[in-house]
């Protein structure tokens, strides 16, 4: 007696499990839109905010919510009082402690000089910005650009077409004023920046992206003399002559 009451269960249980158990209810001839029963749920339905969905949680019902304030991207830190970051382009001294986006209409925030494309670095450049350049180009730039500016990024790769070489004559020949427009407002195809590099990075990127320019076209003068004694042979030679070879 046992021995049947026990068969049966296994079989019950089993014939359960398989029917209510299935998710996909497709095979019936009445679909449902209802979820299936779930015996096993998997963890398929969380407690979660789906992008763009409503939320009982929130008063106003909406499930998207703005940043909480005083919210810093990650890597920059929080301005240290409001009126010190109003200033803007003042701090780029001491750039990093402050997170400047845009500001005045002065040539650091357009890159124009008047109505023209200003030159040159409006802050003092170290090596310190140079490796911040460095930084947020290979963060920034590179995907396209590729890490030395040849248009050969790994979004070329995916089929991404028209990525300009940096190392052009005439984009060298382009002011940096025109260069950090394009940072910020982009350029036919490329799209504008000027919302995720803050101003100070912006300079920093067209500091570095002029040292790329120059590491393609140096010579030999542009070595110290006394690392001279390193390069040999043909290298040497051909440093000489003129532009090297990337
Ligand atoms: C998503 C890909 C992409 C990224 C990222 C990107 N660019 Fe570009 N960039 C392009 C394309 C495409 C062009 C060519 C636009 C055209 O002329 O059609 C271009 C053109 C340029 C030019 C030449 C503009 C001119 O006047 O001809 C400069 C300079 C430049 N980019 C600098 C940068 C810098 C600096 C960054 C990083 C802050 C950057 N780009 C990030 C795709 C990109």
């Amino acid at each position: 007696m046992v021995r049947y009451f026990l068969f049966l269960l296994v079989l019950i249980t089993i014939l359960v499990v398989s029917i209510a158990g299935l998710r996909d209810y497709s095979f019936l001839p009445h679909k449902t839109k209802r979820p299936p029963i779930e015996i096993f749920p998997d963890m398929v339905r969380q407690d979660k905010v789906k992008a763009q969905a409503p939320s009982d949680f929130y008063d106003d019902g909406r499930g998207a919510r703005a940043n909480v304030a005083g919210t810093v991207p990650v890597g920059y830190s929080a301005p240290e009082s409001s009126a010190q970051a109003s200033e803007g382009v003042a701090t780029m001294g001491s750039p990093y402690s402050v997170v400047v986006f845009s500001g005045k209409q002065d040539y650091a925030d357009t890159g124009k000089i008047g109505t023209n494309w200003g030159n040159g670095i409006p802050f003092s450049a170290t090596m310190a910005t140079l490796e911040r350049g460095r930084e947020r180009y290979q963060i920034q730039c590179a995907v396209c650009h590729g890490a030395t500016g040849a248009g050969n990024g790994i979004a070329t790769k995916y089929g991404l077409v028209g990525v300009a070489n940096l190392q052009q004559q005439r984009i060298r020949d382009m002011s940096d004023g025109e260069i950090y427009n394009t940072i910020v407002n982009g350029k036919n195809t490329m799209m504008g920046y000027g919302s995720v590099i803050q101003v100070p990075d912006r300079w920093a990127i067209v500091a570095y992206m002029r040292a790329l320019q120059r590491s393609q076209n140096a010579t030999i003068n542009d070595v110290p003399t006394a690392n001279r004694a390193a390069l040999t042979g043909t290298n040497a030679a051909s440093a000489t002559t003129g532009a090297a070879k990337p």
